[in-house]
């Protein structure tokens, strides 16, 4: 008698426990979210830079003010025009953990005494984020450096090639072309951008013109070399 007593509230026990199971089941069960479909979807212009639905970023010459090492010939050649110097236009669909976000950079192409037209430059604010660049089309290349500034390389950015910029690392665009250089960048929602560590240093390197070609030398070294 005892032993069917025990074995009916063992019983009850278990069937009680199911609903409340199931029940803890569906609640840990994230929602799927997918934002509308409008927002998954973009179109770019791999020559004119475009981008839709982004939101659109210029940087003028005036903008670039102490990132060229010739002063004079900045100096000279803002005072022809503030013209614009380059465009970016992010995509941002989702943020948070795990999210991408993409933007398209129009990079106009000249020099500044011999140094080549280029973007400022940027470290992530969190500093671990990589991201890939994907030239579409024009010349260029991409200046990267380490944060201790030991180390430098230089890659080139051309249509049909794909740069990877690794986590703790600058990173900035060249055009070494006569055209715009059109690219992609695709990057974590979080990675965020720090201008102002590089504001303050500028990268160690220069890249110059030298017989056409784009060389990568010392800062110190262009400075004292007497090129201009
Ligand atoms: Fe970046």
């Amino acid at each position: 008698m005892v032993f069917l007593w025990l074995t009916s509230a063992i019983l009850c026990s278990i069937l009680m426990q199911i609903p409340t199971f199931i029940l803890s089941s569906f609640l840990t069960i994230k929602p799927i979210m997918i934002p509308n479909a409008a927002s998954l979807h973009s179109a770019f212009d791999p020559v004119m830079g475009t981008l839709s639905g982004g939101s659109p970023t210029e940087r003028r010459l005036s903008d670039m003010s102490g990132y060229y090492a010739d002063t004079k010939a900045f100096d000279s050649l803002l005072a022809q025009g503030d013209a614009l110097h380059y465009a970016v236009s992010a995509v941002a669909p989702a943020e948070g953990e795990g999210a991408l976000h993409y933007a398209i950079g129009n990079l106009l192409p000249g020099r500044v005494g011999r140094e080549y037209f280029m973007t400022k430059g940027h470290f992530h604010a969190w500093r671990a984020a990589g991201e890939y660049y994907i030239g579409l089309s024009g010349e260029g290349v991409m200046l990267l450096e380490s944060e201790d500034g030991t180390e430098s390389l230089l890659l080139p950015l051309t249509a049909n090639a794909a740069v990877y910029v690794p986590g703790y690392t600058a990173h900035r665009t060249i055009n070494t072309g006569d055209v715009p250089l059109i690219y992609l960048g695709i990057y974590p929602a979080q990675a965020g951008h720090d201008y102002g560590a590089i504001a303050e240093r500028n990268f160690r390197h220069v890249v110059v013109d030298v017989d056409g070609k784009p060389v990568m030398m010392a800062r110190e070294a262009y400075m004292g070399s007497g090129m201009f």
